[in-house]
Order: C-alpha cells, then structure tokens, then sequence
C-alpha cells in the first residue's frame, strides 16, 4: 500500500471516540520516504480546520526549528501525530484512543521507515520511547528502538507557553542535526 492509499483509507476512520469531533482527518504530512519522522500529539483547531498537522503557532515554531537545521516538511521530513482526530478542547488524546490510533501511525511508519523518530511533546514521548518519559529531564537523548534511534523534546506549545525552554529545545534540534551528519543521512 502507497502512503496515499493508507491516507484515503484512514480518512474514513470511525475507530475511536474522536472521530466525532473532527473536521478533518490530520493523517500526516511530508515526503513519503523521509529518513526523519517527527511526531506530535493530535491536531488542535487550525490542524483540525486545514486537515493538515502543526499549522498553528505552535507549527510555526516548529518549522522555524527544523529550518534552522536544514529540515522541512517540504524536503526531508514526515511529520504526524499520535491521534489523528481533535480531542475536544484540545485535552491530551487518552490512552485507549492512542492505543486504537496507533495502528496508522504504524502503517505510516512501515511504509516511511524513518531512521530517526522525534517525538514532539510528553504525549508521544510516554507512548513511544517510555512510559516515564520525563521531557524537563530526557530531552534531547536518543535512544535505539528496533533498530531506530528515538529522541523525545519539547512540544512547541510548552516553549510557547514558557519561552525559557526555548534555548534547550533548540539544542535538541541541534543535537538531531549532528546525530545526521554522524550516521551519514543524506537529506
Ligand atoms: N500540536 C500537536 O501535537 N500536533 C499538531 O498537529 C498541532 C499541534
Ligand atoms: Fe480513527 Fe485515530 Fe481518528 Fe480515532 S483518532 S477516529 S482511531 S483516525
């Protein structure tokens, strides 16, 4: 299956709960055979509205982020989300939804097969990389997964929110460039 027949498959998606509230699908976005997979935790109003993840404020930082290390959705990343349908008032996806979502974040996955995973934000840090994921303290660390190197960092919402963070969230990306040019990723 291509990545659009994944896409138009899960536009139809009625799985979980939150199908309810949606507007549009947020399945992903980016180049099919990106070596860089960011993952966040679901689509908020502007996300949910354009059908598309991150575009909000909180999209715009990021992309400043991944500019400045010579990342882009446009060119060498597949960006996605834990669930792919806006929880209501924006609250955090709950567990059981995540655990029915996940199974097109994996199909996503088996068809992108990203070398690097960074998971944006506390949500998909605790679902992927481990249950006691904590950001302040385990930003910016990659670890090896199934033979794929994992990294979690902060949600640009909370950088947003408290801009102190910035500075170390920052480092992470960088630390993510330099973690490219090690394992020879050609972008
Ligand atoms: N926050 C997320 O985690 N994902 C989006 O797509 C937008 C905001
Ligand atoms: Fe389906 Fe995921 Fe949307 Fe739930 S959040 S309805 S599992 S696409």
């Amino acid at each position: 299956m291509t990545l659009q027949e994944l896409k138009a498959k899960c536009a139809d998606c009625t799985k979980c709960p939150l199908c309810e509230g949606r507007t549009n699908v947020v399945f992903g976005t980016g180049k099919e055979d990106a070596d860089i997979m960011l993952i966040g935790e679901g689509p908020g109003e502007n996300e949910d509205i354009q059908g598309k993840p991150f575009v909000g404020r909180s999209g715009q930082l990021l992309d400043k982020f991944l500019a400045a290390v010579g990342l882009s959705r446009e060119k060498n990343v597949y960006i996605a989300n834990m669930v792919k349908c806006r929880p209501p008032k924006n609250r955090d996806p709950k567990p059981e939804e995540q655990d029915i979502c996940i199974d097109w974040l994996r199909e996503q996955f088996k068809i992108i097969r990203p070398k690097i995973i960074v998971c944006v934000g506390r949500i998909s840090a605790q679902r992927l990389i481990s249950p006691d994921f904590r950001v302040t303290k385990e930003h910016g660390e990659f670890i090896e997964k199934n033979g794929v190197l994992m990294m979690g960092t902060y949600h640009p919402a909370a950088i947003l929110r408290n801009p102190n963070n910035k500075e170390a969230a920052f480092r992470d990306w960088l630390a993510l460039r330099d973690k490219i040019g090690e394992m020879g990723i050609e972008l």
